[in-house]
């Protein structure tokens, strides 16, 4: 059977976990023999309804690294922006493309490129979730702190964003404790914080959400797509900006995360930003290990 990614939940725990590990594996050897041949002959195809820098840089340096070559259609680029259906779309890519890896905005979009799809589907950010951005996230607190099971992390900002809701994703199936701290209208989808039992938490207060946390995460304040609410979203989150009053009453030994772009005096301060606690270019960089882990695990 066909193997999507279309959230962190696609993963197992254990697997989760095996992938965390061996993303690290394949940092200290990014080019062994192991992974030289896995997409020899096969195309990785990129849909990207959004822009990127990181995700498609990531996934075509993978790729590259793993045999194989890539195309990408930038959001002009496919007859979909011009009506045809994913569903024909996923048809015809998968006839000729061994993966599919696709950023757009509604998540049903790409549910529905995978239900169609003859080979994996990869979501590479929708609108609901980034479950790509969890696997580097979830690699770099491994490589500096261990195991994130039974840790504190603290979510602050914008708890509706596809960041925050495949961090709450990741909390059952890693056993943390997540605490969000966002103003109303702000809140990770109910369904989501049911689904993650006692480990996910929300409080309006960023101060009590990020008391004694080990890792404290912000994110945009107007993601993709919500450029028109931008005003209007600032100035909801003006009090839930990451800054080092805030960061001074988390553990010391906390870490500070944000997925990139970010936007230094809104979500995040520089001096936080760029402060000894931050693990940003960490992060980054790991997103091409634990992809390509992904890659090896669904196509392997
Ligand atoms: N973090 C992230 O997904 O970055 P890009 O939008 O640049 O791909
Ligand atoms: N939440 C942000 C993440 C960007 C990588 C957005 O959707 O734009």
């Amino acid at each position: 059977m066909t193997r999507h990614f279309l959230t962190l939940k696609d993963l197992s725990p254990s697997e989760l976990v095996a992938l965390i590990h061996r993303a690290i594996a394949l940092k200290k050897d990014p080019t062994g023999p192991q992974t030289a041949d896995l997409m020899r002959l096969r195309t990785m195809v990129l849909i990207f309804e959004k822009s990127s820098t990181r995700t498609r840089i990531s996934f075509e340096v993978a790729c590259a690294h793993l045999g194989g070559s890539s195309v990408f259609l930038s959001p002009g680029d496919s007859q979909m922006s011009r009506g045809e259906s994913v569903s024909d779309t996923a048809r015809i890519v998968s006839s000729m493309a061994d993966l599919i890896v696709m950023r757009t905005g509604e998540h049903n979009r790409v549910c529905a490129m995978a239900e169609h799809s003859a080979v994996p589907v990869i979501n590479a950010l929708s609108q609901d979730f980034h479950p790509c951005q969890l696997l580097a996230d979830l690699q770099t607190f491994f490589e500096h702190r261990g195991n994130i099971q039974g840790a504190c992390v603290a979510f602050v900002g914008d708890g509706s964003s596809n960041v925050c809701q495949s961090w709450v994703d990741a909390a059952a199936m890693m056993g943390f404790e997540l605490r969000v701290g966002a103003p109303e209208g702000y809140h990770p989808h109910p369904d989501l914080i049911s689904a993650a039992g006692g480990h996910c938490s929300v409080t309006t207060s960023p101060r009590e959400a990020v008391a004694g946390a080990d890792l404290v995460i912000t994110d945009t304040w107007a993601g993709m797509g919500q450029e028109e609410e931008k005003a209007q979203r600032l100035a909801a989150l003006t009090d839930f900006q990451v800054n080092e009053n805030l960061m001074a009453i988390a553990s010391q030994e906390a870490l500070f995360m944000h997925c990139l772009p970010a936007y230094r005096g809104q979500e995040v301060s520089a001096e936080v930003l760029e402060g000894p606690q931050s693990v940003i270019w960490d992060e980054a960089e790991n997103r091409l290990h634990a992809q390509k882990a992904l890659i090896e695990l669904l196509m392997g």
